[in-house]
Order: structure tokens, then C-alpha cells, then sequence
């Protein structure tokens, strides 16, 4: 088959999206003519409470591919797609389990097939849609609200986790610091790149009151320092512990400002530590290795980006992002994903019916 047609659905948190997708595998160029996304302020409500997410993408999605579908059919002639993709996990299983369901009964009615999605697949493979210059075998670090990976992987459906977070996630503490130090909006890891704009080097600043925030490099010390694995959460008890002593409204602007560019520095560190620290330990798998993808929501932050290339470019020849729309959670990637592993395998796969939503 040539061009064929893929409806995408992503559910897994609390942003509700459907993308559409059309896709030449003998060009292999895909066009998305339809990105749609529901965010849900869940910082409002000061985190995210899966029951309300649950009731968010019940609300919002027959909408959204009903809207999709009406156009493609008004305006493109286009009566179904050809394949469905859907996040089948890591999530929450009601959120998942409301876009899995609607994938059912699309699947059903149009006579199509189904694939279920690995969310984190999504977020490693989006940027080859438009760079066909990233080929395997790459080095990821998908880092975002969920997770923290660094993964070696050699094909579409072969990936290694070389390094894990042990607590949260970098996106997760970037948020709750954030809002500890009075931050808000729905992505407050953005809202903290941008409040922090201007402040390249903070340590360079000396600070008085800013200097007694003891911020860590978790798991660099005594016999952790071997351990390959991130760990985010140590950040959010020091924000704490120093504004014990230093509240908020003792701080002139800049102090606060530099706080939030310190601690978002602190964060990105410990990220690049860990990272080096796994190449040392895997020298050999590394030697093959020549590009270096980040993506995931934090791998919109452009300081992040430029440490990454600053400190890496002795191992990596190329460094790779998605556009920064596709970095924090969509439906594209799911689609580009599904479209990977059903090329993959000369379009002759397809998820049964009775698949469940997936936790982690
Ligand atoms: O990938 P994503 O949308 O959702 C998960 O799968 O978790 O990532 C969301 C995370 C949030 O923690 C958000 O604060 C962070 O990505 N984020 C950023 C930026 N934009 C989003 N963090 C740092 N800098 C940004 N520009
Ligand atoms: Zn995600």
C-alpha cells in the first residue's frame, strides 16, 4: 500500500490529544494535517488528581476525533483512516483507558487495525518524523513530567535503559520546586525557563542570602557516586529547607530569579553528571554511538539544550531535538511511532482487541 491515513490518540496523563497523520512508505514522507490538544490546568488544583484527568478526557475526546474525522471527510474526501494508534501506557489507567476504548470502537466500526502505543516510544522516536538524518543506532535522554531515561537504542522495537531516575522525575521536581517557590501555570518547568531568562551562570552571581540554599548532586557522593541512576527528588527537600529560613517575601526579585535559575541549573547538572557517568560505565556500547537525541517536555528548555551540546560533543557527532511543539506530550508522536513499528513490520501488525491499558 502507498500513502495510507493514521488517526493517533494520546491519553495517558491529563492533556487529551488526537493528531491525524498521512504517511508515504516508499517516500517516506508523512504530513500532519491535524494536531489537536486539551490541557487540563491540573497545577491549578496543585498537582495532577487522576480522577479529575479521567473525567477531562471523557469530556473532551469524541469531540476532538469527531472534529478530525468530519474534516477529513468534508474537505479531504477522506471516509476513515487506515490504521489507529493509541498510548497504550506507561499512565494512568483511566486516562489511558478512556483513549483505548475509543481506539476499540473506531477500529470496529471503520474495520481497521489497531496498534497500541508505548507513550515513552512516542517521545524517543518523534524526532525522526522530520530529521531523516537520525539514524540508529542513537543515545536518548527522555526526560519529562513522568520520567527520566537515557536508552541505547538499535532499532524501532530494540531499546536499552542505560540510567533511571530512583524517585521522581526531572520534569516532576522542576514543577514542585517551582511551585514551592511561588510559581504557577500549567507547565511550570516553562514557566521557570522564562521567569529565568537572562541568568546564564548562576553561580558566577554571589549571593548572600541565595548562597545558604545547599543545592545537590544526588547521588555523587560515598558509595551512591557508582550508582547509574538519576534522582530529582533531593532537590525539592532543599528548596524547602532553605525557604524555612529565607520565606519568599524576605527575597528581593533577583534573589528569587536567581533561586529559580539556580535550582533549575542543580537539576540540569545532575542530569549531565549521570549522563557522563553512564558513558564511563559503558565505554564500549558507546564507541558506536554517534547522535544524541533528548526529548520529552523539558527537552523544550534550551539551556538544557546547550548544556547537553557543550558537555557531550566529545562523544556525540549530533545532537537531536523534536520541534519544540512535539517535546511535552501529543498525539503526533504516538502516530509517528505506531507508523515506525507498522513499516517496521511491512504493515502487517495489529494489537487484538482485548489489550489493556498499561501502568508503567
Ligand atoms: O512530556 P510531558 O508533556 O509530559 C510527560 O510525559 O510527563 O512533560 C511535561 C513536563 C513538565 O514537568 C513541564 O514542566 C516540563 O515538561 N516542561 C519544561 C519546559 N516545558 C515543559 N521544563 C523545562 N523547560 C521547559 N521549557
Ligand atoms: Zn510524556
Amino acid at each position: 500500500r502507498q500513502l495510507y491515513h493514521v488517526l493517533a490518540i494520546e491519553t495517558s496523563c491529563d492533556d487529551t490529544s488526537v493528531a491525524w497523520l498521512d504517511h508515504d512508505p516508499v517516500t517516506h514522507r508523512t504530513h500532519v494535517s491535524h494536531n489537536l490538544k486539551s490541557t487540563l490546568n491540573s497545577m491549578m488544583a496543585g498537582g495532577i488528581i487522576p480522577t479529575a484527568a479521567h473525567e477531562h478526557h471523557q469530556l473532551q475526546i469524541s469531540d476532538l476525533v469527531q472534529h478530525i474525522a468530519k474534516e477529513q471527510k468534508n474537505m479531504r474526501n477522506i471516509p476513515r483512516p487506515d490504521l489507529i494508534c493509541v498510548t497504550r501506557g506507561p499512565g494512568m489507567l483511566g486516562s489511558l483507558s478512556t483513549g483505548l476504548t475509543l481506539a476499540k470502537g473506531l477500529s470496529i466500526a471503520w474495520d481497521i487495525p489497531l496498534l497500541g502505543v508505548n507513550h515513552m516510544l512516542g517521545h524517543l522516536l518523534v524526532p525522526r518524523l522530520y530529521d531523516k538524518s537520525l539514524k540508529f543506532p542513537f543515545i536518548s535522554l527522555l526526560v519529562s513530567g513522568g520520567h527520566c531515561l537515557l536508552v541505547h537504542s538499535t532499532s524501532v522495537t530494540e531499546h536499552k535503559i542505560l540510567c533511571e531516575s530512583i524517585d521522581i522525575a526531572a520534569g516532576d521536581s522542576l514543577d514542585k520546586c517551582g511551585r514551592e517557590i511561588g510559581l504557577s501555570g500549567i507547565m511550570i518547568g516553562k514557566v521557570m525557563d522564562q521567569f529565568t531568562e537572562g541568568i546564564n551562570n548562576p553561580w558566577d552571581i554571589q549571593d548572600h542570602v541565595i548562597d545558604k540554599c545547599q543545592l545537590p548532586n544526588p547521588l555523587t557522593k560515598g558509595t551512591s557516586k557508582h550508582k547509574l541512576a538519576f534522582s530529582f527528588s533531593p532537590f525539592i527537600t532543599s528548596v524547602k529547607d532553605f525557604l524555612k529560613l529565607h520565606p519568599l517575601n524576605t527575597l528581593t526579585t533577583y534573589q528569587h530569579k536567581l533561586l529559580a535559575a539556580r535550582i533549575q541549573e542543580s537539576i540540569f547538572n545532575h542530569i549531565i553528571t549521570k549522563i557522563l557517568h553512564t558513558i564511563e560505565n559503558n565505554s564500549s556500547m558507546f564507541e558506536n554511538v554517534s547522535s544524541f537525541v533528548c526529548s520529552g517536555g523539558v527537552s523544550a528548555n534550551n539551556k538544557l539544550r546547550t548544556k547537553l551540546q557543550k558537555t557531550l560533543h566529545d562523544h556525540f557527532n549530533s545532537f537531536h531535538y523534536p520541534p519544540v511543539e512535539l517535546c511535552t506530550d501529543n498525539a503526533v508522536m504516538i502516530g509517528w511511532a505506531g507508523i515506525e513499528m507498522f513499516d517496521r513490520y511491512s504493515q502487517s501488525i495489529s494489537n487484538s482487541l482485548d489489550i489493556l491499558p498499561i501502568r508503567k
